[in-house]
């Protein structure tokens, strides 16, 4: 069995939460510090051995792409400068991979976000990372995933307990037998269910591998929640077949969607951040309303 080789990062959502910061500015490119939330989720897949990043955008978002494309005027300015550090800032984002871009023409949904990747994935098994969640960078999140596909050969979700009354912002997995925190063959994966809908907390956090035949799936999958096209529903399909497993991810998650929690990872990773952190984590101490 080969190992995963690409990821599918969808980031063609309008990203209403965050209006007007949005309107003009996609969310993916809101900043964590010195940087853009996206590409927090490309390091993540780069770490865990990906090589190639495909982008799935939508029109307008120019921005993303030039984020992970060189700027040959800049570099040149940069060295005649001698801004080193600056120049390997660049150097770097064109290190994590090859970037791929491809449009969704029609805000139809996640789900057909990712179809809209099925030529440049082809006929193998792909990570799918959604840009919303990001996890503690010392912790790799998707590697967890990589290891469960290795040892079953199936579809995997990756999962996180959260709180009964958030159940309906996620697509939720059934609980496992045991509670030991292992892999689980999924039973039910439903889209955002109400709470009373589901004793479950096992959340799909963002994080996924995936077969090629999910494909076929996606196109036989017609609109569910919100009018949209949901990945869930398409591995509802393979859990009915066994096809299915669901991973803990044991790493610290943000949902940079939300802002309590965008504003949350902003303030921990500048009291990590190598350059800033003593100065804010000072500022914090001394800080009154
Ligand atoms: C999407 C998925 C959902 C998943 C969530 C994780 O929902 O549809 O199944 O649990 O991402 O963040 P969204 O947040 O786009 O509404």
């Amino acid at each position: 069995m080969i190992s995963i080789q690409k990821a599918v990062i969808p980031v063609a959502g309008l990203g209403t939460r965050f209006l007007p910061m949005t309107k003009a500015q996609p969310k993916e490119m809101l900043p964590l510090v010195d940087k853009p939330v996206i590409q927090y989720v490309v390091e993540e897949a780069s770490r865990s051995g990906l090589s190639k990043m495909i982008l799935v955008t939508s029109e307008g978002k120019h921005s993303i792409e030039n984020h992970f494309s060189r700027f040959p005027q800049l570099e040149e300015i940069l060295m005649r400068k001698n801004k080193t550090e600056d120049l390997n800032q660049l150097n770097w984002i064109q290190s994590l991979g090859e970037f791929i871009f491809v449009t969704q023409p029609q805000p139809l949904g996640l789900g057909h976000a990712v179809l809209c990747a099925e030529k440049a994935v082809g006929n193998e098994f792909f990570a799918l990372l959604l840009g919303d969640d990001i996890f503690d960078p010392k912790e790799d999140a998707l590697q967890a995933l990589i290891d469960a596909y290795i040892s079953s050969g199936k579809s995997v979700v990756g999962v996180q307990e959260v709180p009964h009354d958030h159940v309906e912002r996620y697509g939720i997995v059934n609980s496992p037998d045991n509670k030991k925190n292992m892999s689980w063959c999924v039973n039910t994966i439903v889209e955002k269910p109400s709470p009373n809908e589901t004793l479950s907390r096992w959340a799909a956090v963002g994080r996924y591998i995936l077969s090629p035949a999910i494909f076929k799936l996606l196109q036989e999958t017609r609109p569910g929640v919100g009018g949209e096209i949901q990945v869930t529903d398409a591995l509802s399909r393979l859990a009915d077949q066994g096809e299915l497993i669901a991973c803990p991810i044991p790493a610290k998650r943000f949902d940079t969607g939300n802002k309590v929690d965008y504003v949350k990872a902003s303030i921990e990773f500048a009291l990590k951040h190598p350059e800033i952190g003593s100065e804010i984590s000072q500022y914090l101490k001394n800080f009154k309303t």
